[in-house]
């Protein structure tokens, strides 16, 4: 019998340990990925061909790259994360030379045992079609021998490319795939997305909204140098001549018609559909936001003014891996004091963060997914009276953006009611003259996006039901600035993910407190990291 219990306990060590060394199943679907092609393709004109490259593997120094990370609308449509690989969605079915009919096509990583006993498994071909649920799967050095001619297509639309990769070895590389790409597409050495973009604005330009697109061609001018010996740019903005007018846009379009190759349709469609979230995507999505308003908690409980900003990133780092978030959706802030007045200060690196109020700007990547919260809270567990004062106009501010993030308004909405909130805090407690001036401290928009990306692609129109967007208003008060000393060094952001929805918005991140009172309660409850020391390395 002991011997027994013996093996069974010897079993049981080696089993429990390989059991547990399971990797997480709660992914997107291959059916979700399979269904937003679909939606791509619908939303392609005839005879046209969608091409989507993955992401660059990035060099961080000498034989080190950065941890990969895939391009999202590549993982949106594929659930690919290796790098080198690229995706074509056809709006018709194709036939290949053996008759075979397909409507999408893609291209993977070989397999490589020797590459694979160094950076880990690939996929393949095989796990590409058992995996992913694709029916065609090719290695990447087929590509330069596909059979698809790119010449014959209306429209073969694609993201211009920002030519920040490398050749690396071998022929089925990033570099190779787009070189290949670039000669089957005959891509012409000048070829520049931004004009192509500004033409076809120019090209469709009515009486009603030319006065609009002279304004944008304008502003693409003055900020594009690469732009401004364009004559035909140039001149349509200048013009008021009608003959002149139609003389560009004669010339604007046979520009156009030059080639198939198009970079602006592909954006359009990948904004309006990730702009809204399915079920899959919003289970995820809220895991990110959840860890990360844990993970905020955690922070506030084990905070006190002896500890660095590094080790506050440290605590919420922690936390979100315990979940088993992978990343951070952002490089991470933590601003102590005047550090908060730089609104994307990630050095992270003072030692001692004292009694200062600090800004943690802090989202997980969850499965894709990222999160994007802040929190602002005094170091020591008590906001000052100045502080105090100047976080309830922010709380004040962020309550009406959120209440004003509803179906149908238009994306400035949160934006407008927060601004006007803050503008009229400032005014009151003297530190601004005139509303105009609000803009000195509160800089930067209040909502963006969010998914896959941090700043997540949509259209911007009037809010639809199942998108998410964050509200986070800030003031920041340099030290130095142009009011009164007693608020130098104040900087108080306050950022929530919001989910819109039919029946009004949800606040995604709330069980992080976002009042003064809260905060200074969940500050006052115990950590984990209380009776947390490691020796001294002195
Ligand atoms: N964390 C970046 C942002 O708030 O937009
Ligand atoms: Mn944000
Ligand atoms: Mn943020």
């Amino acid at each position: 019998m002991l011997r027994k219990i013996l093996i069974f306990t010897v079993l049981m060590l080696i089993t429990v340990p390989l059991s547990g060394q399971g990797t997480p199943t709660d992914f997107l679907s291959a059916d979700f990925h399979k269904d937003r092609r679909q939606a791509v393709r619908q939303m392609l004109p005839s005879n046209s061909v969608a091409v989507y490259f993955a992401n660059a593997e990035r060099n961080r120094a000498n034989d080190v790259d950065y941890i990969y990370h895939q391009d999202p609308d590549f993982y949106y449509l594929t659930g690919y994360k290796e790098p080198n690989a690229v995706l074509l969605v056809f709006s018709e079915d194709q036939v290949d030379p053996s008759g075979k009919k397909y409507n999408e096509m893609l291209y993977v990583q070989e397999r490589d045992p020797k590459a694979e006993q160094w950076n880990g498994k690939r996929l393949g071909t095989e796990g590409a079609m058992k995996e992913l649920g694709f029916e065609m799967a090719f290695n990447g050095n087929e590509f330069a021998d596909i059979p698809v001619d790119f010449t014959s297509f209306d429209k073969v639309t694609f993201f211009d490319f920002k030519n920040d990769y490398r050749n690396k070895r071998g022929d089925a590389d990033l570099f190779d795939l787009i070189r290949n790409f670039k000669e089957k597409t005959n891509y012409p050495s000048d070829y520049n997305a931004t004009k192509q973009q500004l033409y076809s604005m120019i090209n469709s330009a009515d009486d009603e909204n030319r006065a609009n697109v002279v304004t944008t061609v304008g502003r693409y001018l003055d900020y594009y140098d690469e732009l401004k010996d364009d004559e035909l740019l140039q001149n349509f903005v200048k013009t008021k001549d009608d003959g002149l007018l139609s003389d560009i846009k004669e010339k604007v379009s046979l520009k156009l018609e030059a080639n198939n190759l198009d970079s602006n349709l592909i954006s359009e469609i990948m904004s309006t559909l990730r702009e809204t979230k399915s079920e899959e995507e919003m289970l995820l999505l809220k895991k990110a936001v959840e860890i990360s308003a844990v993970g905020q908690n955690e922070v506030m409980k084990a905070m006190h003014p002896n500890m660095s900003e590094t080790e506050i990133q440290g605590v919420h780092e922690y936390v979100y891996k315990k979940y088993g978030a992978e990343y951070e959706g952002y490089p991470s802030i933590v601003g102590g004091g005047n550090n908060g007045c730089i609104l994307h200060y990630i050095e992270n690196n003072k030692t001692k963060v004292g009694n200062d109020l600090v800004l943690m700007d802090l989202g997980a990547e969850y499965h894709g997914y990222t999160a994007d919260v802040t929190r602002t809270i005094p170091a020591n567990g008590k906001f000052t009276p100045e502080q105090k004062q100047i976080y309830d106009i922010v709380y004040n501010a962020q309550e009406a953006g959120i209440k004003a993030s509803v179906v149908g308004a238009p994306f400035r909405a949160p934006g407008e009611a927060s601004s006007k909130v803050v503008a009229e805090g400032l005014m009151a407690l003297g530190i601004i003259k005139n509303t105009a001036e609000a803009r000195t401290y509160f800089p930067h928009g209040t909502s963006h996006y969010l998914g896959l990306d941090v700043h997540d692609k949509g259209t911007y129109g009037p809010f639809k039901a199942n998108t998410v967007i964050t509200v986070e208003p800030g003031i920041y008060i340099p030290e130095g600035s142009d009011c009164d000393k007693k608020w130098w060094g104040i900087a108080v952001r306050i950022e929530d993910d919001i989910l819109i929805t039919d029946n009004g918005p949800v606040n995604l991140s709330d069980m992080a407190p976002r009042t003064t009172e809260a905060i200074e309660a969940m500050m006052k409850q115990p950590s984990p990291l209380d009776d947390f020391s490691l020796p001294s390395l002195d």
